[in-house]
């Protein structure tokens, strides 16, 4: 059955007034409209915020497989801009049809997919199904409208264990230790295979290394269901006493304090990259892939440090045997981005601590109210 749920339908139908020079204002004045999947999850929210005061126009599908339509609620109260939302699943074509036909998107930013690696090697064919037979559901889709623009979420972890560090994006692609991360990789050589065949689609992959953080506000941010696998949430849980004490995975892998460390990223930085990768867009990018991360390395105990010192709270920890499929290692080199994107991160680890942290002490079960 068809399930199309539009909450808000605030999209402006004005048309341009008559007159040569004033529909050349208009064209100028109109913007591109951005059909975001997984716009309720953690990085798509936040990316809907970055779009909208960019002055696009951002149109959500989700599922809400992973998240809350209160979501949406916040974000319309932080831009002050309706989201048009359809509750859809990318799985669905007869829905992505309608929401194409009614919609007209010039882009997509595709960031639908389940994300939990614990769980991909659980349950293998749901996060195929999921992510890969969604994915092309939703690019076929594409280009039966002519929509043949695509900024996809990809992960550090196409990397698997790093050749080398810090990772540039000519690092070779590695052995991927879970479904989840398959799903990545796979997804990366689909939409590069249908560039080269087409040259019209513009395709952008973006390799995210750790996302932490959430908006100024406090008033959204990550909120993962059940006991959270990754560290920030992990922390922050054990801050507000819903956790009793950290578990620390290793403490004798290569690295400076023989904990594993990562190149973790505030998520409104990550936000704003999609941003500029949609100007990339504009100038018809072809294939293009650019690693989103800091470029600075921290380790687990790294991060306990900087956020004891945000929160003023003491974060009890325990060392542990390392995690199967875990890396020592994997932060960014970040220059290729700066480069042709003009972006780079502007957050500091300090900063992405005191935002997660005010977002989970404001919100200590979530959107649950
Ligand atoms: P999230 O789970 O918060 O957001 C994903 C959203 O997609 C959710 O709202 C979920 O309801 C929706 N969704 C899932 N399957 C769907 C389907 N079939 N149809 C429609 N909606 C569907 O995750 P996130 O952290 O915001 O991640 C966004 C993307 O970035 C994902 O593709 C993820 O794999 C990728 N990524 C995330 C991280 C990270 O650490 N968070 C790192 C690298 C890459
Ligand atoms: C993990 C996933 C990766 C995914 C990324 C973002 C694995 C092997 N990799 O990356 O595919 O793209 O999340 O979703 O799961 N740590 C602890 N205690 C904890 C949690 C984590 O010590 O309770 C440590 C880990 O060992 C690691 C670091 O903290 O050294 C970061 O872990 P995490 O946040 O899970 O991210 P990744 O492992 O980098």
């Amino acid at each position: 059955m068809l399930h199309i749920q539009i909450r808000i339908n605030a999209v402006s139908q004005a048309k341009p007034e008559f007159g040569q020079a004033k529909l050349q204002i208009c064209r100028k004045e109109v913007s591109m409209k951005i059909l975001v999947t997984g716009g309720a999850g953690y990085i798509g929210s936040h990316t809907v915020v970055e779009l909208q005061n960019a002055g696009y126009e951002a149109v959500v599908l989700d599922n809400l497989s992973n998240s809350s339509e209160k979501v949406l609620e916040r974000v319309e109260k932080l831009t002050g801009k309706a989201v048009p939302f359809y509750k859809a699943d990318i799985l669905d074509r007869e829905a992505l049809e309608k929401i194409f036909d009614q919609e007209k998107p010039d882009a997509v930013i595709h960031f639908a997919g389940l994300k939990a690696v614990g769980e991909s090697v659980q349950k293998p064919w749901e996060y195929y199904e999921n992510n890969i037979s969604g994915t092309l559901t939703l690019v076929d889709v594409m280009r039966r409208h002519g929509v043949k623009n695509i900024i996809f979420s990809s992960s550090a972890t196409v990397y698997g264990d790093p050749a080398f560090v810090p990772i540039t994006e000519e690092c070779p692609k590695g052995q991927c230790t879970n479904p989840y991360g398959w799903t990545k990789s796979m997804l990366e050589q689909i939409l590069t295979d249908i560039q080269k065949a087409d040259s019209e689609w513009n395709v952008i992959l973006l390799r995210y290394f750790n996302p932490i953080g959430a908006h100024k506000s406090g008033t959204i941010g990550e909120n993962p269901n059940g006991i959270p696998n990754n560290l920030m949430p992990y922390i922050t849980q054990v801050a507000v006493g819903k956790l009793p004490q950290l578990s620390v995975y290793g403490d004798d892998y290569d690295t400076p304090d023989g904990t594993g460390v990562r190149d973790y990223i505030h998520v409104v930085d990550l936000a704003l990259g999609h941003v500029k990768a949609l100007r990339k867009i504009e100038e018809k990018a072809g294939l293009k892939i650019y690693n989103l991360g800091t470029g600075t390395g921290y380790s687990v105990l790294d991060v306990v440090k900087n956020f004891e010192v945000a929160s003023g709270v003491k974060i009890p920890y325990v060392i542990k045997d390392r995690r199967a499929g875990d890396i020592a290692s994997c932060y960014s080199d970040a220059a290729r981005a700066k480069e042709e994107l003009d972006w780079e991160a502007q957050y500091g680890i300090l900063e992405m601590c005191a935002d997660s942290w005010r977002w989970q002490s404001q919100n200590p079960n979530g959107y649950e109210e």
